[in-house]
């Protein structure tokens, strides 16, 4: 293990990140699948900031999004500040949704592992990413047609207009904000009935795959899934939509662009989606703040395709895992 790493990024991620000012409330929350190492770090690092640390784990669930203990739910409503390290994460079930409406900020690390908080966000030049960020806010708040070029051919376009671009920089800026370990990604949701074509997914599929190996195709209609083909990550990232018996689950609730230059293809979906110049399509649940038409669904899934070609209104943003502005 390499503890002074560990110690070292945890320190910077509640300090840099979470901005966690002394004397506040602080709740570090995890499932009892998760490396107490990495739990410790951050509460060593919170206490050591100062603040009213307290630390709860509870039972690993067996699937995401499941509601948590009450007294889980009542802490986190109850925090200033919660360091969220739950693998089978609880980002869109009510409890969580409460305590942001509460005022409680919370910095997300689902998934997140020794490793990578070492390297993704203890190695990584966070100024240099709200740079970036600052620079595709701009791009696609001005822009009309997002289109994407993938695998042989494959095109997806998407209307941009009227919907706000939330730059997720990794960084808490406020009461109720919500922000992701590491960083970055900018998301919005697009138009929905103007997402029309086919994308070539060659990163992951999560849940429930993870990456995919063969790649899938998926092919939408005004904004819902209509078709998925290749091999069996294909099939059974189409058979898991379907069992919920719940439309939305078809639908895409957003679209990402992952902008963390230490990040690589692992399986991970949390480091998958963060890959310079990757492109994410998010389907159920929607948060509110992307003021798109869906809103809550049964769960919550995301494609990532790799190293596509990303143009807004002609100019191209992002090729082969690069920027190009
Ligand atoms: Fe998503």
């Amino acid at each position: 293990m390499r503890s002074m790493e560990l110690a070292r990024a945890a320190f910077k991620a509640v300090r840099d990140c979470a901005r966690l000012k002394a004397g506040e409330n602080v709740l570090v929350v995890a499932d009892s699948i998760v490396d107490r190492a990495l739990v410790d770090a951050f509460a060593n690092a919170a206490c050591a900031l100062g603040g009213e640390t307290q630390v709860m784990i509870f039972e690993t669930r067996p699937e995401i999004n499941r509601e948590p203990p009450k007294a889980v739910a009542a802490a986190l409503a109850a925090a200033d500040l919660v360091l969220d390290l739950i693998q089978q994460y609880i980002i869109h079930t009510s409890a969580y949704w409460r305590a942001r409406d509460g005022g409680t900020r919370i910095l997300c690390g689902t998934g997140i592992t020794e490793d990578m908080l070492i390297r993704l966000v203890g190695d990584v030049d966070y100024d240099e990413l709200v740079r970036v960020g600052d620079r595709l806010v701009a791009i696609f708040s001005a822009g009309t047609e997002c289109r994407v070029e993938t695998g042989d051919g494959d095109v997806l376009t998407m209307t941009l207009t009227g919907r706000p671009q939330v730059l997720r920089d990794g960084l808490l800026e406020g009461p109720g904000d919500l922000d992701y370990m590491p960083g970055a990604q900018l998301s919005s949701a697009p138009i929905e009935e103007s997402i029309n074509g086919t994308i070539t997914v060659d990163g992951s599929a999560y849940p429930p795959v993870g990456a995919v190996g063969e790649a899938i195709r998926v092919t939408y209609r005004e904004g819902r899934v209509v078709a998925v083909e290749g091999g069996p990550a294909g099939a059974r990232w189409y058979e898991w939509l379907a069992h919920f018996n719940d439309p939305k689950m078809f639908c895409v609730a957003h679209i990402s662009v992952g902008m963390n230059p230490a990040a690589r293809l692992t399986g991970n979906i949390l480091e998958d989606e963060r890959l310079v110049g990757c492109f994410v399509l998010g389907h159920g649940s929607q948060m509110p703040h992307f003021k798109g038409k869906l809103g809550r669904a049964s769960s919550h899934t995301d494609l990532v395709a790799v190293r596509p070609r990303i143009l807004v209104d002609g100019q191209v943003v992002a090729e082969a895992g690069q920027f190009r502005v």
